[in-house]
């Protein structure tokens, strides 16, 4: 698979990560506020787990299982977070994410990239359905799906433990309003 043309939006660059991403990435996701409201992140987070997630990212994107791209601001370049779409091929869907540095929180920005990914993966990928989760205290992240055009579907129970405690898990999705009939 080709590089990938990255994606454009007001004030957004959204492209895949490069090595020289690896200091920025390891400030950004190692604060313990991005931890605690993702599944996966590790805590600490160390330069060689910043290696591996650009690696595999990269990865993923050549073997196309996923578009998980470094949300960049356009006029400095700066490193903002990360946003993306994991591909289930065999149901033409894909499960959106995204996670913004603390210091950048309250712009918009968590929901620029959102909408850009949710376009791309409608518009160009044609993908039928995109989906999405959150833990049920982070509120923020609801309202960013919200403001995708995703709808609220359901709740899993005390679904996930995280550092100790059980946390019910929002669900949202929505469908490709083009192909679903
Ligand atoms: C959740 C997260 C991505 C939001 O990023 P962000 O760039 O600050 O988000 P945005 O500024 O685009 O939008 C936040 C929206 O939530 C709203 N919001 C913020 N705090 C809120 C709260 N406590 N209750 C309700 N809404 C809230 C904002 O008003 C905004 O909505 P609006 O545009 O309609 O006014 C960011 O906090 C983050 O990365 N957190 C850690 C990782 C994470 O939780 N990732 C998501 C996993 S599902």
């Amino acid at each position: 698979m080709d590089a990938f043309p990255p994606l454009q939006t007001d004030r957004l660059m959204l492209r895949l990560f490069e090595e020289s991403d690896i200091p920025e990435l390891v400030q950004l996701a190692g604060d313990r506020d991005i931890a605690a409201t993702t599944l996966r992140l590790p805590h600490p987070y160390s330069e060689a787990h910043a290696r591996n997630w650009v690696e595999e990212t990269n990865r993923r994107f050549r073997e196309n299982e996923s578009l998980e791209l470094a949300v960049t601001r356009k006029s400095d370049g700066l490193l903002l977070g990360a946003a993306g779409l994991v591909f289930n091929h065999e149901f033409d869907n894909a499960e959106l994410g995204y996670c913004i540095g603390k210091p950048f929180w309250g712009n918009g920005y968590a929901g620029e990239a959102a909408q850009a990914l949710v376009l791309h993966g409608f518009d160009q990928l044609n993908l039928y359905r995109i989906h999405a989760h959150h833990f049920a205290g982070n509120k923020a992240s609801g309202k960013v799906l919200e403001n995708c055009g995703m709808v609220r579907e359901g709740v899993l129970i005390q679904h996930i433990k995280k550092w100790g405690r059980y946390h019910d898990i929002i669900l949202y999705g929505m469908l490709n309003p083009q192909t679903a009939s």
